[in-house]
């Protein structure tokens, strides 16, 4: 059976009409609206009223509770981007902006403070840092860099972190959308490029005082047992999806014992990678660490309780005893 539809735009402005059939779906009236109104789909958020949700892309429209008979509304959600070139653009970043202050210092701090420093000569550190000190003491003028062997622990676990967080999202994460606004790539880059050079810039600073090794143990423990957690929970969501679906059921711990965590929390990834940059500040001994830690936990506060929300209202029978991201607490 034809149904005919009038599309608003949620800022009240009319579109004009469509037509689909009742067992069309979201997707289908999507197109619909992209061939009659030049909106591409991707842009596209139907709602049901102006104030409406966004209505999922299988869902059926003669299902759909209207708010006003035979009217739907649509909001345009600008410019999109697709979710993988933003993530490869903010996480690749941060390797690249670290990457320049720990490798190349004489361009960053002045000669005087590199003479001052107080590690050990780069060259007998590590033998891969020959090639870039070679190359930055011909163009700079030649003093010998020296490195602390906790800022080039630091780097390496930093470069792991972001490394990780890429291949994830290569080959683990199952994303339910496939782009996001064009606006958040800037938003996003600005937030972790920025931290990377605040971070890199005072954990590589010549004059900068190692922790004792004990602490730069522990941080560093607490650091990799936060990034397998991390990853096993990012492994337990990927499993919980079909490919190819945006299926989302309730998470439950696995075999794998970093899991057990869900039995506390909706969003334990959130949580390991809160733990992972309170590692990172303790062996490192830096301020502006433990600044990038909890602005992140701020922000990954926010969004688990909005999850968590999400579940219960999703799922009657979610689990009553779990938080959000802190066991117990929030
Ligand atoms: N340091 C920081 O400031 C910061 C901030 C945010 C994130 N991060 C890092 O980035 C990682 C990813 O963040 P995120 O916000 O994308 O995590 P997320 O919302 O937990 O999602 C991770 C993946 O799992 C899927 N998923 C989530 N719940 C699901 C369910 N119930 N059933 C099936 N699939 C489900 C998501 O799909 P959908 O596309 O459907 O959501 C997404 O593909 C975090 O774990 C954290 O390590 C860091």
């Amino acid at each position: 059976m034809a149904l005919e539809l009038e599309v608003i735009k949620t800022s009240g402005k009319p579109l004009g009409k469509v037509s689909v059939t009742s067992s069309s779906t979201v997707k289908d009236l999507k197109k619909e609206i992209g061939k009659n109104f030049r909106l591409p789909i991707e842009r596209q958020s139907i709602r049901n009223g102006p104030k409406g949700k966004d209505e999922k892309d299988n869902q059926q429209i003669s299902k759909l509770s209207l708010e006003s008979p035979n009217t739907i509304y649509v909001k345009d959600l600008g410019p999109q981007v697709g979710w993988d070139t933003v993530f490869f653009l903010e996480y690749a970043g941060p390797i690249v902006l670290y990457g320049a202050l720990f490798l190349l210092p004489q361009c960053f701090y002045s000669n005087k403070t590199i003479i001052e420093g107080k590690g050990a000569d780069a060259k007998n550190i590590f033998p891969f840092y020959i090639f870039p000190i070679e190359l930055v003491n011909n163009i700079c003028g030649g003093t010998t860099i020296k490195v602390q062997y906790t800022a080039y622990f630091a780097g390496i676990l930093w470069t792991i972190h972001y490394g990780k967080r890429i291949l994830e999202t290569a080959f683990v994460h199952r994303f339910s959308h496939g782009t996001m606004p064009i606006f958040n790539l800037f938003k996003n880059c600005s937030y972790y490029w920025g931290f990377a050079v605040y971070v890199a810039y005072h954990v590589n600073h010549p004059l900068h005082t190692p922790v004792p090794t004990w602490l730069f143990a522990l941080g560093t423990f607490i650091f990799i047992f936060c990034e397998v957690g991390n990853l096993s929970i990012h492994i337990l969501l990927r499993n919980l999806r079909p490919e190819g679906t945006t299926v989302r059921k309730i998470p439950v711990p696995d075999a794998n014992p970093f899991t057990k965590l869900f039995d506390f929390v909706s969003c334990p990834n959130y949580t390991y990678e809160f733990g992972s940059w309170i590692g990172f500040t303790l062996l490192t001994g830096c301020l502006p660490a433990l600044i990038f830690a909890l602005a992140g936990f701020y922000q990954m506060t926010i969004w688990a309780i909005g999850k968590h929300k999400k579940y219960r209202s999703e799922f009657p029978n979610y689990p009553k005893k779990r938080k959000s991201i802190v066991p117990f607490l929030i």
